[in-house]
């Protein structure tokens, strides 16, 4: 609070507080609320940093460390009370952690800035989710082997420009798949190089100050490397743009796949059956069981085509380093991590309960 009364940690010159429209608008707190985790774990290391630097006394640098863990624990209950002036999740920590221990909290923020901490949240995360995402293409790849060795005498035709070409057996189409989603995964930890890196203590665009160890801060948050450029640091978003790309890539993969698979469950082709569990019907024509499974899967394809190209045109004209532009990056990529993540876990479900018609397709 400043002296002026507003709520917020960069209102120092501020005489007037925003409109509350200007802070519904600006805030982030709803979309930054899954990096949590990441946002302790970088506060923790920090003031482990700034105590090794002499800016925190041991007093002070014990308090911080009870009340994160205070902050940890609302987090993981799902106490913690997000308030109208929680700008984002940063900001909400710091807020909470000197409610909690008082002006030891406003410590915390000492030689960083929101510029350094939200890359380095972000970067975080994504080392934080990203395992599970490659297990999930990992399982798709395992249903994928089960269907193609329960189904190894399987012999269907196989087509050019939707001509039959020559026959081929079921499991080699399938397995077609299997090896395009190696390649995601392996694009996929590729990305995951580029997103072990530390920018902490860029500060908000020259580095900090004081002597901060970055080492330690490394160490400590387990990223590989560190950031040598400060201004790169806080103004390079490359590391999403790849991993949006590369979801995007495994998105168009399911959604081929999915068209296929669409086709051969219509009448005219019955090589396969989708199992009712992924399936609906219709009310005023009950002889239909609809691919809607397959459909979304192809459908959800353009959502990710055109985050793709969202972040592209986002980032094309911000002028270095920093502006609130790339505040747009988290939707964007949460929203496709997680589309990629449902769909996945849809042709999974998909393709283990599928009827392969091996007569028809013999035939
Ligand atoms: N909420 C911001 C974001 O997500 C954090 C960085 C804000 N930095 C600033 N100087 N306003 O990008």
């Amino acid at each position: 609070m400043n002296s002026n009364g507003i709520n917020k940690a960069w209102a120092g010159r501020f005489t007037k507080a925003n409109q509350p429209l200007m802070e519904k608008f600006n805030a982030s707190i709803s979309v930054d609320m899954r990096r949590w985790r990441a946002d302790i774990l970088g506060n923790q290391a920090w003031a482990k940093a700034l105590n090794q630097a002499g800016l925190l006394t041991s007093d002070e640098f014990s308090q911080i460390k009870t009340g994160l863990n205070q902050v940890q624990t609302e987090f993981e209950n799902g106490t913690f009370a997000v308030q109208s002036h929680d700008e984002d999740i940063h900001m909400a920590v710091e807020r909470r952690l000197t409610e909690i221990i008082g002006d030891a909290g406003k410590k915390i923020h000492t030689g960083r800035s929101r510029n350094d901490q939200v890359v380095t949240d972000f970067r975080l995360y994504l080392k934080q989710v990203l395992p599970a995402l490659m297990d999930e293409i990992g399982a798709l790849q395992q249903a994928l082997v089960d269907c193609a060795e329960a189904n190894l005498d399987a012999i269907m035709p196989g087509y050019t420009h939707v001509q039959q070409a020559q026959p081929v057996l079921f499991s080699h189409y399938l397995l077609s798949l299997f090896w395009a989603l190696k390649r995601d995964r392996e694009r996929l930890a590729d990305g995951v190089s580029r997103i072990d890196i530390l920018p902490l203590a860029a500060g908000a665009i020259a580095g900090s100050a004081f002597p901060l160890d970055r080492q330690l801060l490394a160490d400590e948050l387990g990223f590989s490397a560190i950031s040598e450029n400060s201004m790169d640091a806080v103004a390079d978003r490359d590391f999403v743009l790849e991993l949006v790309n590369g979801l995007a890539q495994t998105q168009l993969h399911m959604s081929r796949y999915a068209e296929d698979l669409i086709m051969w469950s219509s009448l005219e082709f019955g090589f396969v059956e989708l199992d009712d569990a992924w399936s609906t019907g219709s009310s005023m024509m009950p002889q239909k069981k609809n691919p809607d499974s397959l459909e979304l899967i192809r459908g959800k394809a353009s959502r990710l085509v055109g985050q793709q190209m969202h972040l592209m045109t986002m980032m094309k004209g911000v002028p270095l380093t920093y502006a609130k532009d790339l505040q747009e990056d988290k939707e964007i990529t949460f929203d496709a991590l997680d589309t990629v993540s449902d769909c996945l876990q849809v042709f999974v479900g998909v393709i283990s309960s599928l009827t392969v018609k091996k007569e028809v397709m013999r035939a």
